[in-house]
């Protein structure tokens, strides 16, 4: 089965999905996307993506390609029309396609709202039981962070730094204080030596994501004490137990950072637990 492309408004294959060379997502980077997770046929936190999605596009002031009711439909028809029963909706809008110069076009554009679906499944257990590992790079994005734009050069350049390094995930660490951001595409989390669940504060430091409000909530829920609070590069290197969050990874235990082991190396149980209690979630979603 060939796989479809949405292409504003036209359902194609993948090969024909084309846009111009004057896009200014293309140029620019002047766009935003979001990533959701189908689940057994249903996606995971669909609203909550959505309503990202839409403070995405009201902070760079880029207008909605078509109403919530209409973009449903055809995200739903993406679905079905690729056969996804356990994968990923990308979707894109950029400021659409006019002659190169930066400032906003003067005439009205119509946004370029792509999208694309496919088949991937969350990682094994196996993997979740081995953990992953991390590389920390310098933090050095912009103080909008918060917003989920197609300008992704810095994540990038970390996340091929990290596989350079044969590490599962790059991880921000700002050189002025030693704190911990996020990841290269993940929310970073640590387990204090008391036992608390630790992660950075959202606003304009790091993406808000919906895995890690989903994991606040469940780990609230089980009994867990949180802190929505920077931590450094050196209190992670010796927590308790770390793990990383996102629409792809689900919930990952981290074992190493740099050359420290983690605690005794191996995945930890908070992390454990809240990966099976946010597959759970996504269960019951997907019903
Ligand atoms: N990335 N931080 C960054 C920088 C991200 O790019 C992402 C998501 C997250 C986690 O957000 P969420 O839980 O909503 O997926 C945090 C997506 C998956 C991507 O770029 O593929």
């Amino acid at each position: 089965m060939s796989r479809i492309a949405y292409v504003n408004g036209r359902y194609v294959p993948h090969t024909d999905a084309t846009v111009s060379v004057e896009d200014r997502g293309f140029q620019f980077a002047d766009g935003i996307y979001e990533v959701i997770s189908i689940y057994n046929g249903h996606y995971v936190d669909e609203i909550p993506h959505l309503d990202r999605w839409d403070r995405s596009l009201a902070a760079l002031s880029l207008p909605p390609a078509m109403p919530r009711v209409a973009m449903r439909q055809a995200m739903a028809r993406m679905i079905r029309r690729n056969r996804v029963r356990d994968g990923i909706l990308y979707m894109q809008l950029t400021r659409g396609t006019a002659r190169r110069d930066a400032p906003f076009p003067t005439r009205s554009t119509r946004p370029s709202f792509v999208m694309t679906a496919r088949n991937q499944n969350l990682p094994a257990v196996a993997q979740v039981e081995a953990g992953g590992s991390l590389l920390s790079v310098p933090e050095i994005r912009w103080k909008r962070c918060d917003v989920k734009s197609v300008a992704l050069l810095p994540n990038v350049l970390a996340k091929q730094k990290a596989r350079e390094h044969g590490a599962s995930e790059a991880l921000f660490v700002r050189d002025e204080d030693g704190i911990v951001t996020e990841g290269g595409s993940t929310n970073a989390f640590m387990v204090s030596a008391e036992g608390t669940l630790v992660t950075h504060p959202t606003g304009n430091a790091i993406l808000g994501g919906i895995t890690r409000d989903r994991v606040l909530q469940l780990a609230r829920a089980s009994g867990l004490t949180v802190e929505e609070r920077p931590f450094t590069l050196e209190e992670a290197k010796s927590a308790r137990e770390v793990f990383i969050t996102s629409t792809t990874m689900a919930v990952m235990p981290i074992v190493q950072i740099d050359n420290a082991v983690i605690a005794n190396g191996q995945s930890g149980s908070n992390s454990l637990n809240l990966h099976r209690l946010y597959h759970e979630f996504c269960t019951a979603e997907g019903i």
